[in-house]
């Protein structure tokens, strides 16, 4: 979480690194703040709450300075007040500093510092660091690079820093360890973000630091060195963003356009994946899908763990489901927080995939490391193989793993997770329809008529979105004064998307919501119910959808109001149970999850944005979660 921004170059600094907050905004929004050296002196501005505030602020002056550093705050140390909003300055040497990590050995340093001398303006990790440089500065002839440089050793944990000094008004530096840091190269301007989205508004030149790498930025170019001081040679790459990827482009919220954007996503995933010229009548001894995937990943599989948090753990399940169901792979899905410090027995030849949106989840990373370390000296079958499923192919995740699968989503902004998540369970279809082709688990006719069923998703989505948005939009408003609690329900491959209409619904609306396997709410969440407490039962006709009607009776029997998801066909038959039907088109139960979620996710949002709640910033959350 938090995000940092730093420019250097011939343009004024401030609103450069205040427009670069707020495509960052989404990585933390509890504080920002911003300084400039100009004149010899460091100009510092900082804000409670959104970015807003700190924009009002800092547009009272004019600030023509042209160096500068800015943070948006997800408070982990101290609470989020101004006093612990970066940056953070020794004021004394007149040296600013913004972190995005942690600094686990804080206390320790903290109190050396104050035995110094030094004195303490916040309860952050981060001020120790200023006053590291400084006392590194003081009666020295370092340069702010060396200086930095000394005191990197001193820190422990994961995290990214931008320095600025008043002394030193024409050098920015910057350094990486296990936390993402960006450069930016334009004309005579340099820029420095802990993402991508900052800087596309002025440059598609960019280049990623990796751990343990540190830059100095100058008017006159960028200078990378690793931590031991050696000079390195790195090339930066061109980016073929657009803009449009980070604009709201005339919806009200990222969130909505993001679920608008499903079908478009859905497509481009079944362009880059599907061979179009595989037909199961031709008995092809190729795969249908064009993963690309490196044999030693998939040869001799005889298990697949997957770590996940979150919303991407909810496509792992659905992942889970078809991998077993699909290619007869044993599957195991763990949150990654928990698996770190409780990792499973060693089996051998495993897939381990990491599933993330952001790349950066501190969790994930964690776990996949315990897995890369753990299984690193073993006999060759008992060796780590890593497989990233992400839509940030230049995050750390996607580093660290030796393979991934583009979801094609591109970048999310909105923090709840929608169009990430589709595309998640798309990498799940792929990937399992080809273990299945080459474990020869499904004939092949059964896999064409998968692939063809999953071809018809983008109109399906279509469909849902102009069918019910008015529709839901409707309904949402009678859920938004008194409603407290809401239940979802599903079973098989469609359980997941109970637990992920929870979540969305949790996280924008802030009403409490569970969701269940719908065969165990007679085992104890049906004491909850009665006319307050709605039920959403995902119904999608198939192999569990009498008895996924029946769960629901027993709802009603008990007085809730009910809600169906399920399929056009079924509409009229679910209105004899249901209070209300949400209507997606025909489709088979295996690919329905993909629809089922569509109009969840609507219903969430209306509900969100009738409250007048902040639905891409939602109160306490971040999009990358790089804490523990
Ligand atoms: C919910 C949501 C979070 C993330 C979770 C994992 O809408 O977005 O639950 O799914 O924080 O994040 P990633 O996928 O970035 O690893």
């Amino acid at each position: 979480m938090c995000g940092i921004v730093g420019y250097i170059g011939t343009q004024a600094a401030t609103e450069i690194l205040i427009s670069g907050l707020e495509r960052l905004e989404y990585r933390g929004y509890d504080s920002a703040g911003v300084a400039t050296v100009l004149e010899g002196k460091i100009n510092c501005v900082r804000a409670k709450g959104k970015l807003y505030n700190l924009r009002e602020k800092v547009e009272r002056e004019h600030n023509p300075a042209q160096i500068g550093i800015g943070h948006t705050r997800w408070a982990t140390h101290g609470k989020p007040e101004e006093h612990n909003a970066h940056p953070h300055m020794d004021a004394a040497m007149g040296v600013a500093v913004v972190q995005n990590g942690i600094i686990e050995n804080y206390r320790e340093l903290k109190e050396e510092l104050i035995s110094k001398g030094y004195e303490f303006k916040s309860e952050t990790d981060t001020e120790v660091i200023p006053h590291l440089i400084a006392d590194c500065l003081t009666n020295s002839q370092h340069s702010l690079l060396d200086a930095v440089r000394q005191i990197i050793p001193r820190l422990e944990g994961a995290f990214a820093i931008a320095v600025i000094s008043a002394d030193h008004p024409y050098e920015l530096v910057v350094a990486r360890q296990q936390a993402p840091l960006i450069l930016g190269f334009g004309q005579g301007e340099f820029f420095c973000a802990s993402d991508i989205t900052a800087l596309v508004p002025h440059t598609h030149t960019v280049l990623s630091l990796d751990n343990g790498e540190m830059a100095r930025l100058s008017p006159l170019g960028v200078e990378i060195y690793n931590f031991a001081g050696d000079r390195l040679n790195k090339f930066p790459r061109t980016l073929d963003w657009n803009l449009v990827q980070v604009e709201k482009q005339g919806f009200r919220h990222y969130m909505l356009k993001e679920i608008y954007e499903q079908p478009g996503v859905v497509r481009t995933a079944l362009e880059a994946y599907f061979n179009p010229n595989w037909h199961a009548q031709d008995n092809p001894d190729f795969s249908p899908v064009t993963l690309s995937l490196s044999p030693r990943l998939y040869e001799d599989l005889e298990h697949i763990q997957i770590l996940a948090c979150g919303t991407s753990w909810h496509a792992s399940l659905i992942g889970k489901y078809l991998l077993e169901q699909l290619a007869g792979i044993p599957t195991t899905v763990d949150y990654a927080s928990e698996f770190r410090y409780a990792p499973k027995p060693i089996i051998g030849n495993t897939l381990t995939i990491g599933v993330t949106q952001s790349g950066e989840t501190a969790d994930t990373i964690a776990a996949l490391e315990t897995e890369k370390e753990r299984r690193a000296n073993l006999e060759p079958k008992l060796q780590a193989r890593l497989l990233g499923i992400t839509n940030r192919p230049e995050s750390t995740i996607a580093q660290l793993v030796d393979q991934i699968i583009n979801t094609q989503a591109g970048i999310e902004i909105g923090v709840a997770a929608t169009k990430t998540f589709v595309a998640q369970v798309m990498s799940f279809y792929f990937l399992a329809l080809d273990l299945a082709f080459r474990r020869k688990t499904l004939p092949l006719e059964q896999i064409e008529q998968i692939i063809t069923g999953l071809h018809q998703i983008p109109t399906q989505i279509e469909k849902t979105l102009e069918s019910q948005a008015n529709y839901i939009e409707e309904l949402a408003h009678e859920f938004t004064k008194e409603t407290e609690d809401f239940i979802f329900i599903g079973r098989g491959i469609n359980f997941p998307i109970a637990l992920e209409g929870a979540l969305k619904l949790k996280e924008i609306s802030y009403i409490h919501a569970e969701g269940y396997p719908a065969g165990e709410m007679k085992h104890g969440p049906i004491a909850l119910l009665d006319t307050k407490v709605p039920v959403v039962a995902i119904a999608m006709p198939g192999s569990v959808y009498d008895k996924v009607l029946s769960n629901a009776q027993e709802a009603k029997a008990r007085d809730a109001r009910l809600i169906g998801v399920t399929s056009a066909m079924n509409a009229q038959e679910a209105a004899a149970t249901f209070d209300d039907v949400l209507t997606v088109p025909e489709v088979e139960e295996l690919i329905s999850p993909i629809l089922a979620v569509v109009p969840l996710q609507l219903l969430a949002y209306h509900i969100a944005a009738i409250k007048g709640l902040d639905v891409d910033q939602p109160r306490n959350l971040a999009k990358s979660v790089t804490v523990e």
